[in-house]
């Protein structure tokens, strides 16, 4: 290995070790939360790897060095809100990591410090200090960012030790003795970007703290009440403001005073270097007449008034109006008041943006106002807006205006309403939560890029509308609407939000008409999982699972009642049950196909044939049960009487015999049987008699050789009466019917019913013939075998 090669490896190895070290420590990260449960003392059973730990509002009112001895990883200890009194903070010694502590809102008189203490976070505010806790070991804390304190009394001296520090924020509540001797330099000192002091509430402002801290560029004050203008003297605190040239940022909260001390404050802070003022949670009352102010070399860009209580039905309001109208700064906010009015400004105003929101305003606010032309953004959410086509005439003179927001009102607009002037260069509009219908669709801003109109009462999207070719985002969820819009009209359209609606069979067409879109949220919807939403199902699939929002937790059926609460993700159909011409089409082919099936085996395997011995077969089975066999057994030697012409002799010796007497039934045929003395008929008709069947084996030269006996029997003997069914005959060749005589009435009687088997020529079939024939004919018969036996000899 060379010499940077193994330098590199170094390298390597370290920065692995580094990594494993960084995922470790965030591996170890352990919050543990006691807060809210009623604890009195610092419970034992604390993880040692804790890093945080929350025992905030409980009752602790001692910490003891053994209680938090062993986290020695404690990073983060909250202890806000408890009963402590007493602090030696050498008690956190050997957690050498602690670097956020927060003690604020307990009863913490007295601190004794340790010099090893290196916070970051260190808020000792909201305590029943008197002087300022503050060791000279603080003088250590270079890392310090935070510092929460708290005290009644103020010294310059007492802030000396953290004069060098360079802290971001340092919060000082004063206590509710705070003022008798006031060091009004103490916070000369400090060195702090933003500094927060809370005076003492209920209590007049008469302290002539100067809390104009040179490094400061942010401020806040709260708990100022100047109610009896002499003995106030909060005005000359702001007057020292004007020191602290960095100063940009105030805030002022919790403020309760006059309507002219208020207007006061204002028209000071105008004259400061202060260029972001707001003030919230005010109380004002007595009554305001003067419309005096003087807005001259101001360097305030934005100022917000938030949450006013006040009597507006106290004097007439158009002087407090009048101020707020012409103000010479870019971004005002009114909120949280009860004001029910505002003026046009008396002049071009340099208003950018405005945000009136939460507060009494009616449709007549900025009427035919021509001085407000450079406004982009204008908030009147949440105010008394009744009729949409008073805000649409607002807007006509607002040439820049950009965002709309009038959400939150009672806005309509009517069916027969023509009048739309909307300014041209709206481009974000929202009228969220209001009453409008779908006729809000024939009057909209024709370069709209956003639309919210959640909330409404909008039932369809009008097919006539005017081309809203800019618009990319609209909502239109929270609506009564039943499907989704096309693209036609909004082709720009990438953000669809329509979810909470009563679309119930979404058509597919949206994907094809709005390809541009990006995004869209359709979820809780009524859907009904029929036929007709497998498309829609099948095009949401398709696209990537980013572009549907809420997929697939929010897209449940909704009807049928069986498919209630499925995911569509999980709703599918057989294409049969959905396509009636498929579904003719698949029956008619399935016909055809059978027709075929049956066609083919009638031609080729004589289907028929065996239908007829399956039917003959079945039919003797169903006799022989009905046949009363104790009877018939008593006299009866054999199973069957074959008769046969001479010519068919081979067949009957090789192939009929063997098949049957196999079986073990017992034939009787003439020649072998007979009984010397007799004449033929005589040893035929003994045969018949003690068989059970006689079978004939029909042919054409049976025909004219054998049957004459027999026609001659059956005219004479009644045996074969019709119906007997001991007749089986055997239809060896066909017999034309014109070979048969004229007088075998019998013959020509058996072969018109056509009750004979057929011997079958091929060969496949035989099986199934004899076994038909030997059921016709097996009975179980008495052994009379001696008997027998005693014939044939
Ligand atoms: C004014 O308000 C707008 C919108 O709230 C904000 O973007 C802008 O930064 C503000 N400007 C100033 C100077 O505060
Ligand atoms: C419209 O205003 C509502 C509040 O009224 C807000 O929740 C919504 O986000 C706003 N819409 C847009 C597009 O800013």
């Amino acid at each position: 290995m060379t010499k940077t090669d193994s330098s590199i490896f170094h390298f390597v190895i370290i920065f692995v070790l580094i990594l494993i070290k960084i995922y470790i420590s965030a591996e170890n990260e352990l919050v543990v939360d006691r807060s809210k449960i009623g604890l009195t003392h610092i419970p034992k059973d604390l993880p040692m790897e804790t890093t945080t730990l929350d025992m905030s509002q409980n009752y602790i009112s001692e910490l003891h060095t053994q209680d938090i001895l062993l986290l020695s990883k404690l990073r983060i200890l909250i202890m806000s809100h408890n009963r402590i009194q007493y602090l030696d903070i050498s008690v956190l010694k050997f957690n050498t990591e602690l670097e956020y502590l927060d003690l604020s809102h307990n009863k913490l008189g007295m601190i004794s410090c340790h010099p090893t203490l290196n916070f970051k976070h260190l808020d000792l505010s909201f305590n029943a200090f008197d002087a300022l806790p503050i060791c000279k070991e603080f003088d250590n804390m270079s890392q310090l960012q935070f510092l929460g304190l708290s005290a009644t009394r103020l010294q310059k001296s007492d802030m000396q030790p953290v004069a060098r520090l360079n802290i971001s924020k340092v919060l000082l509540v004063l206590g509710d003795t705070y003022g008798e001797k006031e060091d009004p330099e103490s916070l000369q000192v400090l060195n702090t970007e933003s500094l927060h002091i809370v005076f003492p509430a209920r209590k007049e402002f008469h302290f002539i703290l100067d809390v104009s801290a040179s490094t400061a560029t942010s401020l806040e004050l709260s708990n100022v009440k100047c109610l009896l203008d002499d003995e106030c003297s909060f005005i000359n605190v702001l007057l020292k403001l004007q020191k602290n040239p960095k100063l940009s940022n105030f805030t002022l909260n919790n403020i309760e005073t006059t309507w002219n001390f208020f207007i006061g404050i204002l028209q000071l802070v105008w004259h400061t270097t202060i260029e972001y003022f707001s003030i919230s949670n005010v109380k004002l009352e007595g009554q305001f007449y003067s419309s005096y102010f003087d807005y001259s070399g101001t360097s305030l860009k934005t100022l917000s008034i938030h949450h006013v209580i006040t009597d507006v039905f106290n004097f007439p309001q158009s002087n407090i109006y009048m101020v707020f109208a012409n103000m010479n700064i870019q971004n005002f906010t009114v909120s949280g008041t009860r004001m029910v009015h505002m003026l046009c400004p008396s002049q071009m105003s340099p208003f950018l943006h405005l945000d009136f929101s939460n507060n009494l305003l009616t449709d007549t606010v900025f009427e035919s106002c021509r001085h407000l032309t450079k406004l982009e953004t204008l908030i009147l959410q949440m105010n008394q807006l009744k009729e949409l086509v008073n805000i649409i005439h607002m807007t006509n003179e607002m040439k820049s205006l950009q965002q709309l927001d009038i959400s939150q009102n009672s806005l309509r607009y009517d069916e027969n309403e023509n009048n739309c002037s909307w300014t041209k260069s709206l481009l974000h509009l929202n009228m969220s939560s209001n009453i409008l219908t779908d006729s809000v669709f024939r009057c909209l801003p024709p370069k709209v890029k956003v639309l919210d109109l959640h909330n409404n009462r909008i039932q369809s999207i009008p097919k006539q509308i005017t081309k809203l070719e800019s618009l990319q985002e609209l909502n239109v969820a929270f609506n009564a609407l039943g499907d989704l819009p096309e693209c036609g009209t909004f082709s720009s359209l990438s953000v669809l939000i329509i979810d909470h609606n009563s679309i119930s069979h979404p058509s597919a067409d949206f994907f094809q008409s709005c390809h541009k879109i990006r995004s869209i949220k359709a979820g809780d919807n009524p859907f009904q999982c029929t036929c007709e939403l497998r498309e829609f199902v099948r095009r949401i699939g398709q696209v990537s699972s980013e572009v549907v929002e809420g997929w697939p937790g929010s897209y449940k059926c909704e009807y049928p009642e069986s498919y209630k609460g499925t995911p569509l993700k999980d709703f599918h159909m057989s294409p049969l049950s959905c396509n009636t011409a498929l579904l003719i089409v698949t029956i008619g082919a399935t016909m055809l196909a059978l027709t075929a099936i049956v066609t083919f085996l009638c031609i080729y395997f004589d289907l028929p044939w065996y239908l007829r011995m399956v039917c003959q077969w079945t039919q003797t089975r169903h006799r022989a049960r009905n046949v009363p066999l104790e009877k018939l057994q008593g006299t009866l030697q054999y199973h069957a009487f074959i008769s046969y012409s001479g010519h068919d002799s081979t067949w009957v010796k090789s192939d009929l015999l063997p098949n049957l007497e196999k079986e073990d039934i017992r034939i009787c045929l003439h020649e072998r049987n007979f009984v010397p003395g007799k004449s033929i008929v005589e040893n035929i008709i003994n045969c018949i008699e003690k068989s059970y069947k006689s079978i004939f084996v029909l042919s054409p030269n049976f025909v004219q050789s054998e049957w004459c006996h027999y026609e001659l029997y059956f005219a004479h003997h009644n045996l074969f009466h019709e119906g007997s069914n001991n007749l089986i005959l055997i239809l060896l060749e066909p017999i034309p019917q014109y070979s048969i005589p004229s007088s075998y009435h019998k013959l020509k009687s058996l072969m018109a019913r056509r009750t004979y088997l057929e011997w079958p020529k091929e060969k496949s079939k035989h099986g199934l013939f004899w076994a038909n024939l030997r059921a016709a004919i097996n009975v179980k018969l008495m052994d009379q075998r001696g008997e027998v036996n005693h014939i044939q000899n």
